[in-house]
């Protein structure tokens, strides 16, 4: 971490060989007020965290990490902090000379269509007010495909399935650390719609047919027509009314 090149992302890292839950620690060490971008990783997870309440698996190989922000903003803006994350992900592949990077909404990052990295966000409110915003990111660096659980086989792969190489995890981290700082910059000086407009451009569900899952909602089908000035998703339904889905899970059908 010495030649990071970022001024508050990862100005504090703790470093673990193995932890339940990186987004679980960062939870404990938010409510003993760290610094604004501190950053907790570890080389493997015992209980990790999915989105949807799901488990995920994170042997050694993959990056596991989850940073701590301790913004002044609003709930509305927390589904932004989600897409830029991605964007922040995206990017990092792509400097890696990885081609065909895709967000699939909100934030899993694909290759070719196949997740390589899932970002989960969590935020720690007291009174209706965010006091800190826990990002976690994990993205399967060096795992080979008989690390993923038998479930996942064919949904899920890794930047060395794909490329055949193995990667420096600490390159990349490095690398994502300062992607994520520079759109992190881009949201606290407000330029929302620049956020936006790099989520868009990588976008695998818009113009998509999916089917929309809340929980305690009824399931509809839509047609994706794009991303709001929130980061909501516009979907248009069979009877052309259009939906807000900004929580939730979205199952591409085309
Ligand atoms: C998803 O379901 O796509 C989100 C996966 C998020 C996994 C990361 S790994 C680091 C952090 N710690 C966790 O327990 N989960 C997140």
């Amino acid at each position: 971490t010495k030649d990071l090149n970022t001024s508050f992302i990862g100005k504090e890292i703790y470093i673990f060989k193995e932890v339940m839950s990186t987004n679980t620690v960062a939870k404990f060490f938010a409510e003993n007020k760290v610094s604004d971008g501190t950053v907790i990783i570890s080389e493997k997870q015992t209980n990790a965290k999915g989105r949807s309440g799901k488990p995920w698996d994170s042997p050694l190989g993959g990056v596991w990490l989850s940073i701590i922000l301790n913004p002044r903003i609003d709930y509305s803006k927390l589904p932004m902090i989600t897409l830029a994350t991605g964007v922040a992900v995206a990017k990092t592949l792509e400097r890696l000379g990885i081609e065909d990077v895709e967000i699939k909404w909100p934030n899993d990052v694909l290759i070719n269509g196949e997740k390589v990295s899932g970002i989960l966000t969590e935020a720690i409110a007291k009174f209706n007010t965010i006091e800190s915003i826990i990002v976690g990111v994990g993205l399967d660096v060096n795992l080979d495909l008989s690390d993923f659980s038998d479930d996942l086989q064919g949904k899920i792969t890794s930047l060395k399935v794909i490329t055949g190489k193995e990667f420096d995890e600490n390159d990349i981290i490095r690398t994502f650390l300062e992607e994520f700082e520079k759109i992190c910059k881009l949201f606290i000086d407000g330029e929302y719609e620049n956020v936006l407009n790099q989520w868009r451009k990588r976008s695998y569900t818009i113009g998509k047919i999916v089917e929309v899952r809340k929980p305690y909602n009824k399931t509809y089908d839509g047609y994706v027509t794009g991303i709001n000035k929130e980061g909501a998703l516009i979907v248009e339904k069979i009877d052309g009314t259009l939906e807000k889905v900004v929580s939730g899970e979205c199952i591409i059908k085309n």
